[in-house]
């Protein structure tokens, strides 16, 4: 397999099939729609009984809490905050025993996640550690844990850890409500979504037509970028990933790649902020990827799109399958149908699994193609420690 990949990180991202099944394997009975998981099982009915719920952590780890926080707080029927490790200990955060604060962190080593559990522990709350290594500090600090089961991840950018932690903090949420009749509908829907998760994450990846046209949609941001450095405007060098819902924590992920292995400035934003200021970057060939995946943000996501439009921006579209035709006949001229990457449809609180893969390989094939170090950025270490 090593030999396929020209470097680790690209090796990891096709790993995602396998590590998306390990990280539900011997956890979910999928025929009787039930989870089990062994590292909080002695502390659910305390966890059941917390009264907020938060989520902290830094970079990707943080990610995987915002991708989730609506399906959590949709499960638990808690509020549920996320909150970067540092802010959480800036603002003072006042924390009561009866809380729950869940620490995600790929390492378990960094040193703000630490500093915060540190503080949490102090309060007297009930501590759970999402990690992907085992008997690290933030695993042997927490109260209980889910391990994450990605394997070894080597890549500085976290890519396998990510999907894998999205997937734990979904089946923590199920965990929680699986004693609730009112909730076996809603379990129902994303344990089914998780049987076929593997299989379409694989079909992303091996998307080859897909693939190819996710290429030329790279080449194409690279034109546009080499195009403005010759006229030397502030577009030079900058990308605007906007989602909605469950797709805006993809856009931030997208864009937190992007920087962290391709060194291009991207900029993930919630569609909703495009009027509040960010729309006056937008010009002809300003380069924006737009979420409108199907899930109830979808409207608006097409509106997103109209409004870049009607400025001359022609975004690059991810949708879901069996969405082709509404899109096309959003464009009187067909030749004028945007690009559209096209995903394989999951389960709403799932579906940002199967979109982040392709934004992974954009990061991956945008540093390879402007000759980046991609498993080990300039100025970043894989554990910051410090
Ligand atoms: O090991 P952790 O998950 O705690 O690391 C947190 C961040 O430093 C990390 O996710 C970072 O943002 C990644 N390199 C992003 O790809």
């Amino acid at each position: 397999e090593e030999n396929t990949f020209s470097c680790k990180t690209e090796q990891e991202i096709h790993q995602q099939r396998s590590t998306i099944e390990s990280a539900v394997r011997g956890r979910v009975d999928f025929d009787n729609h039930t989870v089990k998981l062994g590292g909080i099982q002695a502390y659910l009915h305390e966890i059941r009984r917390s009264n907020r719920i938060y989520m902290i952590g830094m970079g990707t780890s943080i990610h995987a809490a915002l991708a989730t926080q609506h399906v959590l707080t949709s499960l638990t029927n808690k509020s549920v905050s996320v909150v970067q490790a540092t802010q959480f200990i800036d603002m003072g955060e006042p924390i009561a025993k009866t809380d729950l604060c869940i620490f995600i962190s790929q390492s378990g080593e960094t040193a703000d996640t630490k500093a915060a559990l540190d503080y949490c522990n102090r309060a007297g709350a009930l501590t759970l550690g999402i990690t992907n290594v085992v008997g690290s500090s933030i695993c042997q600090n927490t109260t209980c844990g889910i391990h994450v089961n990605a394997g070894v991840e080597v890549g500085v950018a976290s890519t396998k850890a990510y999907t894998s932690q999205y997937i734990c903090l979904v089946l923590l949420g199920i965990a929680i409500a699986q004693d609730f009749f009112s909730m076996k509908g809603q379990i129902r829907e994303i344990i089914d979504g998780l049987r076929e998760l593997p299989m379409k994450a694989e079909e992303v990846l091996n998307n080859k037509q897909q693939l190819k046209a996710l290429v030329e949609l790279i080449q194409e941001c690279q034109n546009v970028v080499k195009e403005c450095m010759m006229f030397n405007t502030d577009r030079s060098n900058s990308l605007y990933i906007l989602g909605r819902g469950y797709q805006y924590a993809v856009a931030r992920e997208a864009a937190l790649k992007i920087k962290e292995i391709a060194y291009m400035h991207a900029e993930g934003l919630c569609s909703s902020e495009l009027k509040h200021g960010p729309l006056a970057m937008v010009q002809e060939n300003f380069p924006v990827i737009l979420f409108a995946v199907n899930d109830q943000f979808k409207t608006h996501a097409f509106n997103a799109m109209n409004q870049l439009v009607s400025r001359g921006c022609v975004p690059y579209l991810i949708i879901t399958e069996g969405d082709e035709v509404e899109l096309e006949n959003n464009f009187k001229n067909k030749a004028e149908v945007p690009f559209h990457f096209v995903l394989p449809k999951s389960t709403p609180c799932l579906q940002g699994i199967l979109a982040v893969i392709p934004m992974q390989l954009l990061s991956l094939y945008l540093a390879q193609a402007r000759g980046c170090n991609v498993d080990q950025p300039r100025n970043l270490a894989k554990s910051v420690t410090v």
